[in-house]
């Protein structure tokens, strides 16, 4: 447990925001399953000072029983500022913002925004402290180690951001360059709390129980995001939190990830209409199976056939009378 800003975070794992992932209908859905905050997939300041109707969808959602945050990217404080404004117009649901400083996406980075802020650590200052005289609401940060090659501009920031008044950091030990592949530097994080006088959260390869104690442990964060990890395995926060709480730890079953994967597939539909959902479902209904026996075959029919809720329930009828035989 601890604080955002004024706000109270009940539960020390958080879901990692992931864009074309964390749609209001994920939120929702690993909410109930304990993390302490949630964040928007990252939401253009141009695309919402533009009036993008595609971006200003994201900044649209209800209020759920934890705090939801906007996470913003773009290159000026000027206009992050603006875009929060906007969003504080369109949302009195919104608890808090997040800027992000991490995305390695060439066509994010080269207008300056994402993880490109990292060069400019007194502009990771500005904008906090210009989103925080805006909104008057807490600001947090999602930081890799550094732009492009670079795995030590992670300390310039850190020390800008704290200095202008950010309200949590979430760091990715990874540089920008790395994308999301190989092992996280936690060896370059070691001991980071220490030199974190707000709430430190960290984020990478975190699959299991034994990944979040250790990057806790090594780090001394706060708190650990889940983000590929839990997608297809949402008792890993579960059980996260169950080791924490020194409780009995859950396993998968095969009828319980159905009922699991049904119930995402039901959100998704409300909130994108059925046609979209289940297209946007192909990538995320698969990782439900990772493991289960004779699921290749399944998890390809999910990822070409599904177009329907009924489809949906035909395929997984189908691979239970396999598996039964
Ligand atoms: C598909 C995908 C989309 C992501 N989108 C975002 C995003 O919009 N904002 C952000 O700050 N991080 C984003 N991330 C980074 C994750 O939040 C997380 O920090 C990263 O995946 C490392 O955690 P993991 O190794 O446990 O997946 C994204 C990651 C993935 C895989």
């Amino acid at each position: 447990m601890f604080k955002l800003g004024n706000l109270e975070i009940k539960s020390n794992i958080i879901l990692a925001p992931m864009a074309g992932i964390t749609s209001s209908a994920y939120r929702e859905f690993y909410a109930s399953f304990g993390v302490g905050y949630v964040v928007t997939e990252m939401v253009s300041d141009m695309g919402l000072i533009y009036g993008n109707k595609e971006t200003k969808s994201y900044v649209t959602f209800e209020r759920l029983d934890i705090p939801t945050g906007v996470q913003l990217f773009g290159n000026s404080a000027e206009n992050l500022a603006k875009a929060a404004l906007i969003c504080e117009k369109m949302n009195p649901n919104i608890d808090f913002y997040d800027v992000n400083m991490g995305c390695p996406v060439p066509k994010v980075t080269k207008t300056g925004a994402g993880s490109s802020l990292m060069n400019n650590p007194k502009l990771c200052g500005d904008i906090v402290r210009a989103i925080k005289e805006a909104t008057h609401k807490p600001v947090t940060v999602k930081i890799r180690l550094g732009s492009g090659n670079n795995k030590a501009q992670f300390k310039e920031v850190i020390k800008e951001v704290i200095a202008a008044g950010v309200d949590l950091i979430a760091i990715h030990p990874r540089s920008a360059k790395e994308m999301y592949g190989g092992q996280p530097h936690w060896e370059l994080v070691k001991d980071l709390k220490k030199n974190v006088n707000v709430p430190l959260i960290v984020s990478g390869n975190i699959y299991t129980v034994e990944d979040a104690v250790r990057a806790m442990e090594i780090t001394g964060a706060d708190g650990v995001m889940v983000a590929r990890g839990g997608v297809g395995n949402p008792l890993l926060v579960s059980n996260i939190n169950n080791y924490f709480n020194n409780k009995e730890l859950f396993t998968n079953n095969l009828d319980q990830q159905i009922g699991f994967c049904l119930e995402l597939a039901r959100l998704f539909i409300e909130e994108k209409g059925e046609n979209v959902a289940m297209r946007t479902y192909r990538g995320i209904a698969t990782k439900f199976f990772d493991g289960f026996p004779k699921s290749k075959q399944l998890k390809c029919r999910l990822s070409t056939e599904l177009n329907t809720y009924s489809d949906f329930l035909r395929i997984i009828e189908e691979y239970k009378k396999e598996i039964e035989i």
